[in-house]
């Protein structure tokens, strides 16, 4: 088998219209997979990337749902379980992050945060592995985050979210292995697209501290990803690989 092919699988990609959706889409196209590129309010970015993977000849698809309007987000998966016989993958990637220290953060927009990120993520989750468990297949990435270990300062309720989307990988893990659904997350650090396209001065000290000394890239996430999705990571489940060329181990 080709590394890391991804031939014939249709895989959900929450998030494909942000940074590193959008390299995560492209990514498992090129490996002969279906993404199935999922956006909120972005549409223009999702469909240009299709028409550009159609016009190389390779498969995708578009959907769109709210993370925090579960009525929404149930009756779009309802029309892909009637579209497609199989769903062999999820990519749990939506995500978006706020500032502020806990002292400032109103609780309203910590809420927020954490029903965007953590509990959406669990609502995805959900429908999606009722769909696994009745094929008895499939495949979980969960787009966490550094912040999820290591808790950074200013960002509670982000830290907060993907920490706990990191429990939900492990406890997914154990209740979905029995089913033939191998479930794994990756963490990365300072990526150069998406929501740290502009990064902050403080990310910029951060910067020094990272055994690389430069921010990753998209492609960079994308390719874990794809290897967590592939037949080459048969043996893993319940791990999160952080992707942060060294950031965590610095000092
Ligand atoms: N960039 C980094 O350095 C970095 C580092 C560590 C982890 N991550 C994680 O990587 C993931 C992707 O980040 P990114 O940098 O690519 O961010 P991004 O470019 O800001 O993209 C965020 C994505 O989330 C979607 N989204 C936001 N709110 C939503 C909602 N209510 N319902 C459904 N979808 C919603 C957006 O959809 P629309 O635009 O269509 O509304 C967009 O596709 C996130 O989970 C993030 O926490 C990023």
């Amino acid at each position: 088998m080709k590394l890391n092919s991804l031939k014939g699988k249709n895989i959900l990609v929450t998030g494909a219209s942000g940074g590193i959706g959008s390299a995560i889409s492209l990514k498992i196209s090129q490996l002969g997979g279906n993404p199935i590129m999922h956006y909120n309010s972005n549409r223009n970015i999702v469909k240009t990337l299709l028409d550009e993977i159609n016009k190389e000849g390779l498969l995708a698809d578009i959907i769109q749902f709210d993370i925090n309007n579960e009525l929404e987000l149930k009756s779009a998966i309802d029309e892909l379980k009637k579209k497609y016989s199989k769903i062999d993958g999820l990519v749990n990637n939506a995500g978006i992050l706020t500032r502020g220290f806990i002292a400032m953060q109103s609780v309203e927009k910590f809420r927020h945060i954490v029903n965007t990120n953590l509990v959406g993520s669990f609502a995805v989750m959900k429908y999606i592995s009722q769909i696994m468990i009745r094929q008895k297949s499939g495949n979980i990435v969960n787009v966490s985050s550094l912040a999820g270990t290591m808790g950074l300062k200013g960002q509670s309720a982000y830290s907060a979210s993907k920490a706990g989307l990191n429990s939900l990988t492990q406890i997914a893990a154990k209740e979905l292995a029995t089913f033939n659904v191998r479930v794994n997350g990756v963490s990365p650090g300072y990526i150069s697209s998406g929501m740290l396209k502009e990064p902050t001065e403080q990310d910029k000290q951060n910067k020094e501290a990272i055994l690389l000394k430069r921010f990753g890239s998209s492609n960079e996430v994308a390719s874990v990803v794809a290897f967590l999705l592939s037949e080459n990571s048969s043996y893993i489940t319940g791990q999160s690989i952080i992707i942060d060329g060294g950031l965590s181990i610095s000092v």
